[in-house]
Protein backbone atom coordinates (compact mmCIF):
# COMPACT_ATOMS: atom_id res chain seq x y z
CA UNK A 1 0.00 0.00 0.00
CA UNK A 2 1.33 3.70 -0.84
CA UNK A 3 0.79 5.86 2.06
CA UNK A 4 0.01 9.59 0.72
CA UNK A 5 1.64 12.74 2.44
CA UNK A 6 -1.28 15.06 3.23
CA UNK A 7 -0.85 18.53 4.06
CA UNK A 8 -2.78 19.94 6.97
CA UNK A 9 -4.94 22.00 4.60
CA UNK A 10 -8.99 21.80 3.43
CA UNK A 11 -7.64 19.51 1.13
CA UNK A 12 -5.72 17.63 3.52
CA UNK A 13 -8.78 17.32 5.62
CA UNK A 14 -11.24 16.41 3.00
CA UNK A 15 -9.06 13.70 1.39
CA UNK A 16 -8.50 12.36 5.00
CA UNK A 17 -12.14 12.53 6.33
CA UNK A 18 -12.75 11.36 2.82
CA UNK A 19 -10.32 8.44 3.81
CA UNK A 20 -11.63 7.52 6.76
CA UNK A 21 -15.07 7.42 5.78
CA UNK A 22 -14.22 4.65 3.18
CA UNK A 23 -12.91 2.25 6.10
CA UNK A 24 -9.15 3.56 5.45
CA UNK A 25 -6.49 4.71 7.89
CA UNK A 26 -5.15 7.98 8.53
CA UNK A 27 -2.43 8.86 11.22
CA UNK A 28 -3.24 12.86 12.21
CA UNK A 29 -1.40 15.02 15.12
CA UNK A 30 -2.94 15.34 18.21
CA UNK A 31 -0.91 17.74 20.93
CA UNK A 32 -0.11 14.51 22.83
CA UNK A 33 1.38 12.16 20.05
CA UNK A 34 0.62 11.30 16.14
CA UNK A 35 -2.91 8.96 16.66
CA UNK A 36 -3.85 6.40 14.06
CA UNK A 37 -7.13 7.22 13.11
CA UNK A 38 -9.62 4.98 12.00
CA UNK A 39 -13.81 5.27 11.80
CA UNK A 40 -14.70 3.62 15.62
CA UNK A 41 -18.12 2.86 14.22
CA UNK A 42 -16.43 0.60 11.55
CA UNK A 43 -15.09 -2.88 13.02
CA UNK A 44 -13.01 -2.97 9.61
CA UNK A 45 -10.96 0.13 10.22
CA UNK A 46 -10.78 -0.39 13.76
CA UNK A 47 -9.26 -4.05 12.72
CA UNK A 48 -7.37 -2.28 10.57
CA UNK A 49 -5.76 -0.33 13.22
CA UNK A 50 -4.63 -3.37 15.45
CA UNK A 51 -3.44 -5.10 12.20
CA UNK A 52 -1.49 -2.17 10.93
CA UNK A 53 0.25 -1.69 14.25
CA UNK A 54 0.58 -5.51 15.24
CA UNK A 55 -1.11 -4.77 18.41
CA UNK A 56 -2.30 -7.11 20.50
CA UNK A 57 -6.68 -7.16 20.12
CA UNK A 58 -7.26 -7.54 24.09
CA UNK A 59 -5.91 -3.85 24.29
CA UNK A 60 -8.53 -1.73 23.49
CA UNK A 61 -8.48 1.79 21.82
CA UNK A 62 -9.40 5.83 22.53
CA UNK A 63 -12.28 7.05 20.95
CA UNK A 64 -11.56 10.65 19.92
CA UNK A 65 -14.27 13.03 19.77
CA UNK A 66 -14.58 17.09 19.22
CA UNK A 67 -17.20 17.91 22.21
CA UNK A 68 -18.41 16.77 25.65
CA UNK A 69 -21.75 16.61 24.19
CA UNK A 70 -20.70 14.25 21.71
CA UNK A 71 -18.49 11.84 24.13
CA UNK A 72 -21.99 11.68 26.02
CA UNK A 73 -23.57 9.58 23.15
CA UNK A 74 -21.09 7.04 24.35
CA UNK A 75 -20.55 6.69 27.95
CA UNK A 76 -22.29 6.93 31.01
CA UNK A 77 -21.47 10.20 32.22
CA UNK A 78 -21.44 11.48 35.67
CA UNK A 79 -20.56 14.78 37.84
CA UNK A 80 -16.92 14.11 38.33
CA UNK A 81 -16.23 13.55 34.75
CA UNK A 82 -17.85 16.98 34.10
CA UNK A 83 -15.78 18.51 36.51
CA UNK A 84 -12.79 17.55 34.68
CA UNK A 85 -13.91 17.57 31.28
CA UNK A 86 -14.78 21.39 32.13
CA UNK A 87 -11.58 22.30 33.70
CA UNK A 88 -9.32 19.85 30.95
CA UNK A 89 -10.94 19.11 27.56
CA UNK A 90 -10.12 19.64 24.92
CA UNK A 91 -6.65 18.40 26.13
CA UNK A 92 -4.53 15.51 27.35
CA UNK A 93 -7.10 13.31 29.41
CA UNK A 94 -8.40 10.67 28.66
CA UNK A 95 -11.53 9.51 30.77
CA UNK A 96 -12.79 5.52 31.17
CA UNK A 97 -16.51 5.62 31.74
CA UNK A 98 -19.41 2.82 31.64
CA UNK A 99 -20.04 2.24 27.87
CA UNK A 100 -23.73 2.63 26.91
CA UNK A 101 -25.52 0.21 25.37
CA UNK A 102 -26.30 0.23 21.49
CA UNK A 103 -23.62 3.10 20.31
CA UNK A 104 -22.65 1.87 17.16
CA UNK A 105 -19.20 1.65 18.28
CA UNK A 106 -17.56 -1.52 17.22
CA UNK A 107 -17.02 -3.72 19.95
CA UNK A 108 -13.20 -4.10 18.89
CA UNK A 109 -12.60 -0.56 19.79
CA UNK A 110 -12.92 -1.57 23.56
CA UNK A 111 -11.87 -4.83 23.46
CA UNK A 112 -15.05 -6.43 24.70
CA UNK A 113 -14.71 -4.33 28.09
CA UNK A 114 -17.72 -2.73 29.36
CA UNK A 115 -15.98 0.56 29.37
CA UNK A 116 -14.78 3.08 26.69
CA UNK A 117 -12.00 5.46 26.68
CA UNK A 118 -12.78 9.06 25.41
CA UNK A 119 -10.87 12.58 24.82
CA UNK A 120 -11.22 15.55 23.46
CA UNK A 121 -8.00 16.51 21.96
CA UNK A 122 -6.48 20.01 21.73
CA UNK A 123 -4.84 20.29 18.97
CA UNK A 124 -6.20 22.63 15.40
CA UNK A 125 -5.48 20.02 13.23
CA UNK A 126 -6.82 16.93 15.29
CA UNK A 127 -9.68 19.33 15.88
CA UNK A 128 -10.29 20.09 12.22
CA UNK A 129 -10.61 16.54 10.95
CA UNK A 130 -12.82 15.76 13.53
CA UNK A 131 -15.12 18.54 12.63
CA UNK A 132 -14.84 17.51 9.01
CA UNK A 133 -15.33 13.70 9.30
CA UNK A 134 -18.00 14.31 11.74
CA UNK A 135 -17.57 11.10 13.52
CA UNK A 136 -16.00 9.38 16.77
CA UNK A 137 -12.45 8.48 15.70
CA UNK A 138 -10.20 5.24 17.29
CA UNK A 139 -6.75 6.43 17.84
CA UNK A 140 -4.26 4.85 19.58
CA UNK A 141 -0.53 6.19 18.92
CA UNK A 142 0.45 5.74 15.47
CA UNK A 143 3.76 3.62 16.45
CA UNK A 144 4.28 -0.17 15.72
CA UNK A 145 3.12 -1.65 18.65
CA UNK A 146 5.67 -2.12 21.74
CA UNK A 147 7.97 0.74 19.88
CA UNK A 148 8.82 4.48 20.26
CA UNK A 149 5.55 6.80 20.16
CA UNK A 150 5.62 9.40 17.43
CA UNK A 151 5.86 13.19 17.81
CA UNK A 152 6.53 13.81 14.51
CA UNK A 153 4.75 12.97 10.76
CA UNK A 154 8.55 11.75 10.04
CA UNK A 155 8.64 9.28 12.93
CA UNK A 156 4.79 7.97 12.11
CA UNK A 157 6.44 7.58 8.34
CA UNK A 158 9.36 5.72 9.60
CA UNK A 159 6.88 3.16 11.57
CA UNK A 160 4.12 2.83 9.41
CA UNK A 161 4.95 3.87 6.10
CA UNK A 162 3.27 1.03 3.50
CA UNK A 163 0.94 0.04 6.12
CA UNK A 164 -1.88 2.84 6.64
CA UNK A 165 -3.55 4.95 4.03
CA UNK A 166 -2.37 8.37 4.66
CA UNK A 167 -0.53 10.59 7.06
CA UNK A 168 -1.41 14.56 7.78
CA UNK A 169 1.50 16.57 8.73
CA UNK A 170 0.72 18.72 11.84
CA UNK A 171 4.25 19.33 12.60
CA UNK A 172 5.17 18.09 16.36
CA UNK A 173 3.32 17.46 18.47
CA UNK A 174 3.19 20.24 21.73
CA UNK A 175 3.34 17.82 24.89
CA UNK A 176 4.80 15.14 23.77
CA UNK A 177 3.69 12.40 26.37
CA UNK A 178 0.24 10.16 25.96
CA UNK A 179 -2.78 11.79 27.36
CA UNK A 180 -3.23 10.70 31.42
CA UNK A 181 -5.88 7.98 31.39
CA UNK A 182 -8.04 8.05 34.72
CA UNK A 183 -10.56 5.38 35.44
CA UNK A 184 -13.94 7.00 36.19
CA UNK A 185 -16.24 4.10 36.51
CA UNK A 186 -15.71 3.63 40.63
CA UNK A 187 -13.16 5.55 42.50
CA UNK A 188 -11.18 7.84 40.15
CA UNK A 189 -8.22 6.34 39.74
CA UNK A 190 -5.25 6.86 37.78
CA UNK A 191 -4.84 4.26 35.11
CA UNK A 192 -1.41 5.74 32.96
CA UNK A 193 0.47 8.86 33.96
CA UNK A 194 0.66 11.19 31.00
CA UNK A 195 0.46 14.85 29.58
CA UNK A 196 -1.37 16.33 32.20
CA UNK A 197 0.49 16.20 35.85
CA UNK A 198 -1.56 14.37 38.30
CA UNK A 199 -1.16 17.18 40.85
CA UNK A 200 -3.67 19.12 38.49
CA UNK A 201 -6.02 16.28 38.39
CA UNK A 202 -6.28 16.10 42.10
CA UNK A 203 -6.64 19.64 42.36
CA UNK A 204 -9.68 19.26 40.49
CA UNK A 205 -10.80 16.37 42.50
CA UNK A 206 -10.27 17.69 46.13
CA UNK A 207 -9.13 14.18 46.60
CA UNK A 208 -6.09 11.91 45.44
CA UNK A 209 -6.55 9.47 42.81
CA UNK A 210 -6.28 5.61 43.45
CA UNK A 211 -3.15 4.52 41.11
CA UNK A 212 -3.34 1.23 39.02
CA UNK A 213 -1.93 -1.58 40.15
CA UNK A 214 -0.50 -3.93 38.23
CA UNK A 215 -2.59 -7.05 39.77
CA UNK A 216 -5.82 -5.78 38.14
CA UNK A 217 -6.01 -7.75 34.85
CA UNK A 218 -8.63 -5.67 33.39
CA UNK A 219 -7.93 -2.14 34.34
CA UNK A 220 -5.11 -0.96 31.71
CA UNK A 221 -4.83 -3.88 29.39
CA UNK A 222 -1.79 -1.94 27.35
CA UNK A 223 0.36 -0.88 30.31
CA UNK A 224 2.45 -3.89 29.30
CA UNK A 225 6.10 -3.71 31.18
CA UNK A 226 7.81 -3.44 27.82
CA UNK A 227 7.09 -0.29 25.93
CA UNK A 228 8.44 2.40 24.06
CA UNK A 229 11.33 0.47 23.39
CA UNK A 230 14.11 2.21 21.06
CA UNK A 231 16.60 -0.60 19.04
CA UNK A 232 18.93 -0.08 22.10
CA UNK A 233 18.99 -1.11 25.51
CA UNK A 234 18.99 1.61 28.10
CA UNK A 235 20.30 1.93 31.46
CA UNK A 236 18.24 4.57 33.91
CA UNK A 237 19.21 6.74 36.57
CA UNK A 238 22.68 7.32 35.22
CA UNK A 239 25.18 9.14 37.08
CA UNK A 240 28.29 8.15 35.05
CA UNK A 241 28.70 7.30 31.63
CA UNK A 242 30.09 3.46 30.63
CA UNK A 243 31.64 2.10 27.50
CA UNK A 244 29.69 2.13 24.68
CA UNK A 245 27.22 4.00 26.12
CA UNK A 246 25.66 7.14 25.09
CA UNK A 247 23.96 9.68 27.78
CA UNK A 248 20.81 11.44 27.39
CA UNK A 249 20.93 13.51 29.92
CA UNK A 250 18.98 15.87 31.75
CA UNK A 251 19.60 19.04 33.41
CA UNK A 252 23.75 20.37 33.85
CA UNK A 253 25.51 17.71 32.26
CA UNK A 254 27.38 16.87 29.81
CA UNK A 255 25.73 14.01 26.90
CA UNK A 256 25.32 13.35 23.51
CA UNK A 257 21.98 14.93 24.01
CA UNK A 258 19.78 16.68 26.72
CA UNK A 259 16.00 16.21 27.29
CA UNK A 260 16.54 19.83 29.53
CA UNK A 261 19.23 21.45 30.13
CA UNK A 262 17.88 23.87 32.02
CA UNK A 263 15.55 20.75 34.31
CA UNK A 264 12.40 21.92 33.06
CA UNK A 265 10.46 18.56 33.07
CA UNK A 266 7.68 20.26 30.34
CA UNK A 267 10.44 20.65 27.46
CA UNK A 268 11.58 16.96 28.78
CA UNK A 269 8.62 15.57 27.91
CA UNK A 270 7.82 17.28 24.57
CA UNK A 271 11.53 15.91 23.79
CA UNK A 272 11.61 12.86 25.47
CA UNK A 273 10.29 10.22 22.51
CA UNK A 274 11.54 12.50 19.84
CA UNK A 275 15.17 12.11 21.35
CA UNK A 276 14.39 8.10 21.54
CA UNK A 277 14.22 8.43 18.21
CA UNK A 278 17.28 10.15 17.69
CA UNK A 279 19.45 8.11 20.22
CA UNK A 280 18.62 5.57 18.10
CA UNK A 281 19.22 6.68 14.36
CA UNK A 282 22.88 7.89 16.13
CA UNK A 283 23.95 3.89 16.54
CA UNK A 284 23.79 3.88 20.45
CA UNK A 285 24.86 0.75 21.73
CA UNK A 286 23.50 1.19 25.13
CA UNK A 287 21.19 4.72 25.81
CA UNK A 288 21.88 5.58 29.47
CA UNK A 289 19.66 8.34 30.94
CA UNK A 290 19.93 11.09 33.45
CA UNK A 291 17.55 11.01 36.81
CA UNK A 292 14.58 12.54 36.33
CA UNK A 293 12.68 13.99 39.35
CA UNK A 294 9.22 11.78 39.92
CA UNK A 295 6.68 14.55 40.04
CA UNK A 296 4.57 16.67 37.38
CA UNK A 297 5.11 15.72 33.75
CA UNK A 298 8.11 13.97 35.49
CA UNK A 299 5.90 11.21 36.78
CA UNK A 300 4.91 10.31 33.34
CA UNK A 301 8.27 10.45 32.04
CA UNK A 302 9.83 8.38 34.55
CA UNK A 303 6.87 5.51 33.25
CA UNK A 304 7.80 5.57 29.69
CA UNK A 305 11.49 5.23 30.65
CA UNK A 306 10.80 2.13 32.88
CA UNK A 307 8.96 0.45 30.24
CA UNK A 308 11.49 1.46 27.72
CA UNK A 309 13.98 -0.38 30.02
CA UNK A 310 11.98 -3.04 30.85
CA UNK A 311 13.28 -6.90 29.42
CA UNK A 312 12.13 -6.90 26.04
CA UNK A 313 9.66 -10.19 24.54
O1 LIG B 1 -2.48 10.78 23.97
C1 LIG B 1 -3.03 9.71 23.72
O2 LIG B 1 -3.78 9.15 24.54
C2 LIG B 1 -2.79 9.11 22.33
C3 LIG B 1 -3.36 10.06 21.30
C4 LIG B 1 -3.29 9.51 19.90
O3 LIG B 1 -4.67 10.40 21.65
N1 LIG B 1 -3.35 7.80 22.24
C5 LIG B 1 -2.83 6.73 22.90
O4 LIG B 1 -3.45 5.52 22.60
O5 LIG B 1 -1.91 6.79 23.67
P1 LIG B 1 -2.82 4.11 22.97
O6 LIG B 1 -3.69 3.11 22.29
O7 LIG B 1 -1.38 4.06 22.61
O8 LIG B 1 -3.05 3.97 24.49
C6 LIG B 1 -4.36 3.81 24.98
C7 LIG B 1 -4.35 3.23 26.35
C8 LIG B 1 -3.94 1.77 26.37
O9 LIG B 1 -3.06 1.57 27.46
C9 LIG B 1 -5.28 1.06 26.61
O10 LIG B 1 -5.13 -0.17 27.26
C10 LIG B 1 -6.01 2.06 27.44
O11 LIG B 1 -5.68 3.29 26.86
N2 LIG B 1 -7.46 1.89 27.37
C11 LIG B 1 -8.25 2.06 26.28
N3 LIG B 1 -9.53 1.77 26.58
C12 LIG B 1 -9.56 1.41 27.88
C13 LIG B 1 -10.58 1.00 28.79
N4 LIG B 1 -11.85 0.87 28.40
N5 LIG B 1 -10.22 0.73 30.06
C14 LIG B 1 -8.93 0.86 30.46
N6 LIG B 1 -7.92 1.23 29.66
C15 LIG B 1 -8.22 1.50 28.38
MG1 LIG C 1 0.67 3.71 22.51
Amino acid sequence: METENLLADQAGYARASTILHDGGLVAFPTETVYGLGGDARNDMSVARIFEAKGRPRFNPLIVHVDSVETAQLYVEWSDTADRLASIFWPGPLTLVLPLKPNTGLSALVTADLPTLAVRVPEHPVANALLAEFGGPVAAPSANPSGKISPTKASHVERGLSGRIDAILDGGDCGVGLESTIVGLDGQPTLLRPGGLPTEAIEAALGTTLDVFKSGDPLSAPGQMTSHYAPGAPVRLNATDLRDNEMLLGFGQVEATMNLSPSGDLVEAASNLFHHLHMMDSLGAEVIAISPIPDHGLGRAINDRLLRAAAPRP
